[in-house]
């Protein structure tokens, strides 16, 4: 047995050069504030609790034991779910009934009561903010999921904090030190550059990326809103201090850490400040700092782009940098396909995804906290006659309702007139139609739209990676319009699916034929059959088929034996699969037994056939 000392050591040591290489490339001077970096690593090692490095040893050992088929996720806002901290730990029943084991806690460090984005904007990376607990609580919470096999994710907001972090307060009163933390500036000359080549996050309700200090007289950066200024990670104390905040958290049991807004914490003037190298760079370096201080812990990165700037994000064999990444595209051509009703990007979509290396985890969802931006592959959609602006016009138009034929109840989110782009908000059931279905008391349309989310969790479990649901998605919840008699959040329509949690209405979970009933038992169903199933695993090989049918998605899954024919139907009356493969099959949702030739699917309905290689042997 390794004493603990040697076990930091030999870490550090399969490190340290490509580290220490790193880290003075980026800081000049680095040589010399090297050393204090790995003091704090090993400060942080020592103060692990032994629970943890037990745990971090056996994953150590099983490195690849997150890319099972039996992780599901589930997001969720403390105070929404359970008011605060010590509620969610005795909520867990609940969570594990969900065939949940591993959740996403929205953020829950300090931030201000109003201008707090939802808890992105932290004004204290040690501190739980004081209505959903202490940091005890949490140590106590990751504790108890440890104990029932339940994996805790935690967002790191590191490319900002709020501008009532201490740092910023003393920078607002002037102290140079904690000015150099951010990027200020006398006069616009050099905002003003920027402005030229940096795009807007938030066009509408945060237009530009700076924000004139009239106490100060100064500018500051500030990409997203005017209260969250950018940190400067050119400043090697900012790096340093912003690691030992997130060992901290990592040693309070914290399993996954999402890195928030990742692509953004470098700035360069004349980029458009994303994805710079130095992103990389700094990923890499945390990615190997957890790995010698909390080698269990995974890191999630946050990089909400298109495919291409996405996938680097995962590094190389050799130079990995994230474990696991949203899987962003496919979620918005989901959508899109639901609009449509044409499955042909879709099927693309999961033949670029399948060709991937197998070792890549992407993180699949329907819904989040945030919008659904239209990040769709354009230049492929433009061979098919149909262009960007009239087609985000169309999927808004569709989703908020306006069009013929859609029962969607979205809210349109950062609608920037000039460019002609907005965005989407909404619960998933809204976005279905469950919504509209309910208020005109439309049986048939209610069975429809809760068929269609239903089809939609099923795809999503169909892919490989982790699913990850949002919570009140299992038991249909509908928006929230709340938000708009509240100050601090009606003009963030991304506060519509952010409602409090129906307590209420997850008890008709139980009751048989409630559209909470209908939904709860079959995405569960759908959750226990791909645990029980390693043809869903990762390293399973993904086709697709042809199905003769615009509406109709096939994808094969294949491995060891075992062979899945996944049918999805996106239009809203039966269809037939027009697929012809050998072999006897059960439809593991209906339990027929079939052939998988011509086969019908029902209206937004989804079908699971699995052959076993048995059924072939005469
Ligand atoms: C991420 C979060 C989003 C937040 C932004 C700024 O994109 O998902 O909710 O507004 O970062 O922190």
């Amino acid at each position: 047995m390794m004493t603990d000392m040697a076990l930091f050591e030999s870490r550090l040591n399969r490190h340290y050069d490509e580290l220490k290489w790193l880290y003075c490339e980026l800081y000049e001077g680095g040589i010399e504030h090297f050393p204090a970096l790995v003091e704090d690593l090993l400060i942080r090692f020592a103060e692990r609790s032994s629970e943890l490095k037990k745990l971090d040893s056996e994953r150590e050992q099983d490195p690849d034991w997150y890319k099972g088929n039996d992780m599901t996720g589930m997001m969720l806002y403390v105070d929404a779910f359970a008011k605060n901290l010590k509620g969610v730990r005795k909520k867990l029943g609940y969570i594990a009934e969900c065939g949940v084991n591993c959740i996403h806690l929205m953020p829950f460090l300090d931030s201000p009561k109003i201008k707090n984005d939802g808890g992105y904007a932290v004004s204290d990376f040690t501190k739980v903010k004081e209505e959903l607990g202490t940091m005890e609580d949490l140590a106590e919470l990751t504790a108890e999921c440890h104990r029932r096999k339940i994996n805790v994710c935690m967002d790191f907001v590191m490319n900002h904090t709020s501008e009532e972090h201490e740092w910023a307060k003393r920078a607002r009163a002037g102290e140079k030190e904690y000015q150099d933390r951010y990027f200020f500036y006398d006069t616009y000359d050099i905002p003003a550059q920027f402005e030229r080549t940096c795009p807007q996050v938030f066009p509408t309700t945060a237009p530009g990326n700076f924000t004139w200090l009239d106490d100060l007289k100064k500018y500051v950066m500030t990409t997203f809103y005017p209260y969250q200024w950018d940190l400067n990670y050119q400043n090697p104390v900012v790096f340093q201090t912003m690691v030992d905040h997130l060992l901290n958290l990592t040693n309070k049991g914290v399993d996954i850490i999402r890195i928030d807004a990742v692509p953004y914490i470098w700035k360069r003037l004349g980029t458009n400040c994303r994805n710079l190298p130095e992103v990389h760079n700094i990923v890499r370096m945390i990615r190997m700092i957890c790995e010698i201080v909390c080698p269990g812990v995974l890191l999630l990165g946050e990089v909400v782009m298109e495919p291409a700037r996405v996938v680097p994000y995962f590094g190389t064999v050799e130079k990995p940098e994230c474990h696991m990444l949203y899987n962003v595209t496919t979620m918005a051509t989901t959508w899109h396909t639901v609009a449509t009703k044409d499955v042909s990007l879709l099927k693309r979509q999961t033949e670029i995804v399948s060709a991937l290396p197998r070792e890549y985890v992407f993180l699949n969802y329907l819904r989040c906290h945030d919008d659904i931006g239209w990040g769709l592959e354009y230049d492929w959609l433009r061979s098919r006659a149909i262009e960007e602006v009239a087609h985000k016009k169309f999927l808004n138009a569709y989703f908020t309702g306006g069009y013929f034929g859609s029962d969607s109840r979205g809210e349109l989110y950062n609608d920037d007139p000039a460019s002609g782009d907005a965005r989407l908000c909404g619960t998933t059931a809204s976005l279905c139609g469950i919504e509209a279905a309910l208020e005109r008391g439309d049986s048939e349309g209610l069975d429809r739209s809760v068929a269609c989310d239903l089809m939609l969790h099923g795809y999503v479990l169909t892919q490989s990676g982790i699913p990850m649901l949002y919570s009140g998605d299992e038991i249909g919840q509908l928006n929230d319009y709340g938000y708009k008699k509240e100050e601090r959040k009606a003009d963030d329509s991304r506060y519509v699916h952010r409602g409090a949690f129906h307590w209420d209405a997850a008890k008709l979970r139980k009751k048989k034929g409630s559209v909470e009933e209908r939904l709860f038992s079959g995405i569960t169903k759908m959750e226990e059959i791909r645990k029980a199933h390693p043809v869903f695993l990762n390293a399973a090989a993904v086709s697709t088929r042809e199905t003769g049918d615009s509406s109709v998605l096939c994808i094969v899954r294949e491995y060891a034996g075992e062979k899945l024919v996944a049918l999805f139907n996106f239009a809203p009356w039966g269809k037939t699969a027009w697929i012809s493969e050998d072999g006897t099959y059960t439809d593991l949702l209906s339990g027929e037994t079939l052939e998988a030739k011509d086969v019908p699917v029902a209206a937004c309905g989804i079908r699971w056939l699995l052959r076993k290689e048995s059924s072939n042997i005469i």
